[in-house]
């Protein structure tokens, strides 16, 4: 028997409620929210500043795109590829995209706060890394691409100014301007992504040849990084940018005296000019082969994101 509907619109109690805008934890964030502090970094197109939550009293760190400067200098796609690219992103290794929001002149991405800043910095202040932490730091990175590359995303500009460690001395990958995200393939190992060229030191030599980037292109910067943080100075370095690219597509650098040989023969397989002969290339067959490599003998992969960091000394 149906007795008179309480409900003039005919929706029942299931209908899903739309969220009051007052409320704290639903209603979208803006610049009003947060107590800005410090500026963290500043690079071509933005600023990174230090903000806590007003309600949380978290601490996070807000990248700050101008709308006019990112319109005319044609940056707008990059700055939607960021936003994507993170937006899709849920990994220890790789910093968190919180909320964004805009006001007037601007754009907010709300980021972890990555305590400790860049590697380079730590880099430069110990001049190098013992193997001990190199392997450390290599592990952490190799998981990041790995997670990135099951994603489809590419990130084409791995150097240690976009690798940052949080309070644990744990890395959080940044920067995901100049990534590239891939059509949903099933593990495309030949998807090429086009024309963007990273930084100097770290670019591929397929990408200065073919003007191509593809997933082994982030583990020729691996193999750079590796370098770095053992030689204390990238492997390819010119007295100009033209110079440097000149090195890497003769694959022009030598090992300092007293490189570990493990180490040597891992980068010796990740610096290869062929991006398909590169170690860790192949999908989810070349890194496990990475991950097997002597260089890596002790690492726990399963448990590398709540392994303490080595002390760096
Ligand atoms: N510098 C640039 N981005 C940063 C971040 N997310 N955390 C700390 N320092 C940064």
């Amino acid at each position: 028997p149906s007795s008179p509907s309480p409900n003039p619109q005919g929706d029942n109690n299931q209908t899903p409620r739309i969220p009051a805008s007052h409320s704290p934890s639903i209603r979208k964030k803006g610049v009003n929210d947060f107590d800005f502090g410090k500026t963290l970094g500043e690079g071509s197109y933005s600023t990174v500043v230090s903000a806590i939550d007003r309600t949380s009293r978290r601490e996070y760190a807000i990248k700050i795109l101008e709308k006019k400067h990112i319109i005319k200098e044609k940056k707008v796609k990059y700055v939607n590829i960021e936003k994507n690219t993170l937006n899709k992103m849920n990994h220890p290794g790789i910093v968190r995209l919180y909320y964004t929001f805009q006001d007037q002149n601007s754009l907010y991405f709300v980021l972890d706060h990555a305590k400790n800043g860049e590697l380079l910095t730590f880099i430069k202040k110990l001049g190098s890394f013992d193997l001990i932490c190199t392997r450390f730091y290599a592990a952490q990175i190799v998981s990041a691409i790995e997670y990135m590359h099951s994603q489809g995303v590419i990130h084409r500009d791995l150097k240690p100014e976009n690798i940052l460690l949080d309070e644990n001395m744990h890395i959080k990958v940044t920067d995901f301007g100049t990534a590239k995200m891939l059509e949903s393939t099933e593990d495309g190992e030949d998807d090429r992504a086009n024309s963007f060229v990273g930084t100097a030191e770290y670019v591929s030599p397929e990408l200065l040849k073919e003007k191509s980037a593809c997933k082994s292109s982030d583990f020729w910067a691996l193999g750079c990084i590796i370098y770095q943080l053992i030689a204390g100075r990238p492997p390819f370095k010119g007295s100009n940018e033209y110079m440097t690219f000149q090195r890497i597509v003769n694959l022009e650098y030598t090992f300092p005296e007293g490189f570990p040989p493990v180490a040597k023969d891992l980068v010796q397989k990740l610096l290869v000019l062929n991006p398909s002969e590169r170690l860790g290339s192949g999908g989810k067959v070349g890194i496990a082969k990475l991950k097997k490599h002597p260089f890596f003998e002790g690492t726990d992969w399963d448990n590398i994101w709540n392994t303490p960091a080595p002390r760096l000394l």
